[in-house]
């Protein structure tokens, strides 16, 4: 135990010890378009904190999904999603967690719930390609909570677009402030590092940098003659950019970066170790600790004593040796401690977790402990659902981790019928995961698969023939949107039912749903049935 760790052992009271635990983590997501080098920079991230020892460990595996998949679209957004969605590792004294997003479009919902289990995200952008689709995608998505966001420009030892434009395009397209913290010195094979805007120091590039203890060559000062003596007139040039981005960019302020308005702006190259540690820092010194979360009733703070979290993502799979499903859940105050008994609400039910799971090295290991931002794994036997909460006892429902309505839908057959019992017991799994949802309509028997990307329905078809032996084909269905139906009126509500039977069904969680065949019929039956209201997303069952 270190001396700060000790410090805080010995405070004196269990509240302050929580309050101080909860301040070291930090809870972030990489957000990024495909390609642009996420996988890499997770990699150099777990090397600094010592998870893994050997560059290429991530990436390896990557490439070998790859290589030994059909699968190869679904396979490679899982990735290493499949095996590690969370990573924790310390670094400077902090705990810090890191949460894997898919990055294909369809897999959005997935994303977004892992977004609201985050305080901060890291957005990458490639340097040369510049703001991508989904980036914009997922930034949206990040400014629904004003998520606080750092940005890492990769592989400026690559020709790069102009550093002042790609901050330019980043301000008009994604709609936020650029502060640049690092400025490139060149770019491609003149790519000699960076000037750091803030410490007035130069970082200079070594190609191939594996190692995280290796110590990084800088000279301190942009006046410095070693600058001349090294770089000749590139030393000149960089002089006049540095005037040029100081008066022409925003200088950084934290307020508006823990606001969402502002993002700092480092550059770099992930494959090259370079830029990384800054990242870091700044993750360490300026983005938030665990932020309070709300519920239907109240914020809950993460120094608060008693225990509380929410499921905001349940995994299949994630050890083919075994088959099991783990529900991830953010810890949102006070202590978890292992053995524990923990109040599921939904059910209202105690339940014991004597053997929850953390994500640290890679290595699923039993948790003694956690605290606000960490993210636990549990084991779950189906009774547990995406949005469920967890407490000590006190009746909270988190809100915020939604389902939305799906834009795709299907009719599900099977081939062999003596095999239906496996696929209402894949499809509900599936469903309670979030890789689909499933509609059973009040009238008629086949089951409809709603989804908001293509892809989700290839995933299923998939899986349920690998895990459930179902050979299930999917047909066109007169279904254009869904909307979850409430209405405070029982009998209004009966006689919506009797009249729209056939165009009404139950979620997975039983909940009643309008399948709408056309935008126009939507509208149609909202404007005659003013009482009942017809929700575009649900949270909760
Ligand atoms: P992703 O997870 O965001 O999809 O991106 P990933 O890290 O897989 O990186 C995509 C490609 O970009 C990889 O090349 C990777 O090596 C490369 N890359 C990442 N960071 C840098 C960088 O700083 N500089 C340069 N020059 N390239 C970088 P690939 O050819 O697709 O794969 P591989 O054969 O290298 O594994």
């Amino acid at each position: 135990m270190n001396d700060f760790a000790q410090t805080i052992e010995n405070t004196s009271s269990r509240g302050e010890r929580v309050a101080a635990k909860a301040a070291l983590r930090r809870t972030f997501a990489i957000i990024s378009h495909p390609d642009a080098g996420k996988t890499t920079l997770t990699e150099k991230l777990l090397l600094f904190g010592g998870a893994i020892q050997l560059a290429g460990t991530v990436k390896a595996r990557k490439a070998s999904r790859h290589a030994t998949s059909d699968w190869m679209e679904i396979e490679k957004q899982r990735g290493i999603s499949v095996a590690s969605s969370v990573m924790q590792f310390p670094f400077r004294e902090h705990v810090v967690n890191l949460l894997d997003t898919p990055g294909h479009q369809d897999f959005s919902e997935d994303t977004y719930r892992v977004l609201t289990a985050v305080d901060s995200a890291l957005m990458v952008i490639d340097a040369a390609k510049g703001v991508e689709t989904q980036t914009v995608k997922l930034l949206d998505v990040c400014r629904l909570r004003d998520t606080p966001i750092i940005t890492f420009m990769n592989k400026m030892d690559r020709e790069a677009r102009d550093p002042m434009e790609l901050l330019d395009e980043v301000e008009s397209v994604l709609k936020i402030q650029c502060a640049p913290v690092t400025w490139p010195i060149g770019m491609g094979k003149r790519f000699r590092g960076v000037y750091h805007l803030l410490r007035d120091s130069i970082l200079l590039f070594q190609p191939g940098q594996e190692s995280r203890n290796q110590a990084m060559e800088v000279i301190e000062g942009l006046d410095n003659p070693q600058m001349d003596e090294r770089f000749g007139d590139q030393a000149r040039e960089l002089r006049d950019e540095v005037e040029l981005v100081r008066g022409a960019s925003h200088p950084f302020k934290l307020e508006a970066f823990l606001a969402g308005r502002q993002t700092p702006v480092f550059f770099g190259s992930a494959i090259n170790n370079f830029g990384v540690r800054e990242i870091l820092d700044a993750l360490v010194d300026w983005a938030p600790g665990p932020q309070p979360r709300q519920t239907t009733t109240r914020a809950v703070k993460p120094d608060e004593e008693k225990f509380t979290g929410f499921v905001f993502k349940i995994q299949a799979n994630m050890d083919p040796q075994h088959r099991d499903r783990i529900a991830f859940l953010r810890v949102c105050s006070g202590r978890f401690e292992r053995g524990m008994r923990i109040r599921h609400l939904r059910m209202n039910r105690d339940i014991q977790i004597s053997n929850a799971i953390t994500f640290m090295a890679q290595e699923r290991e039993q948790v003694e402990e956690a605290y606000a931002g960490d993210i636990i794994g549990l084991h779950n036997h189906g009774n547990i659902q995406i949005g469920d909460s967890f407490s000590l006892g006190e009746a909270l429902q988190f809100t915020g981790v939604p389902y939305f309505a799906p834009e795709l839908f299907r009719r599900v057959r099977i081939k062999n019928p003596i095999k239906v019992k496996q696929l209402h017991k894949g499809l509900q799994q599936l469903a309670e995961e979030g890789a689909t949802q499933v509609f059973k309509p009040l009238n008629g028997g086949d089951l409809v698969l709603g989804a908001v990307g293509v892809l989700q329905f290839e995933v299923v078809a998939h899986r349920l023939k690998a895990e459930y032996g179902v050979d299930a084909v999917f047909e066109p269905v007169n279904t254009h949107t869904a909307r979850w139906i409430s209405c405070s009126d029982a009998r209004v509500l009966a006689d919506f039912e009797k009249k729209l039977a056939d165009q009404l069904a139950h979620d997975g969680a039983g909940n009643l749903a309008y399948l709408a065949s056309s935008r126009v019929n939507l509208e149609l039956t909202q404007e005659r049935w003013p009482q009942v209201t017809f929700h575009a997303t649900r949270e909760h069952a």
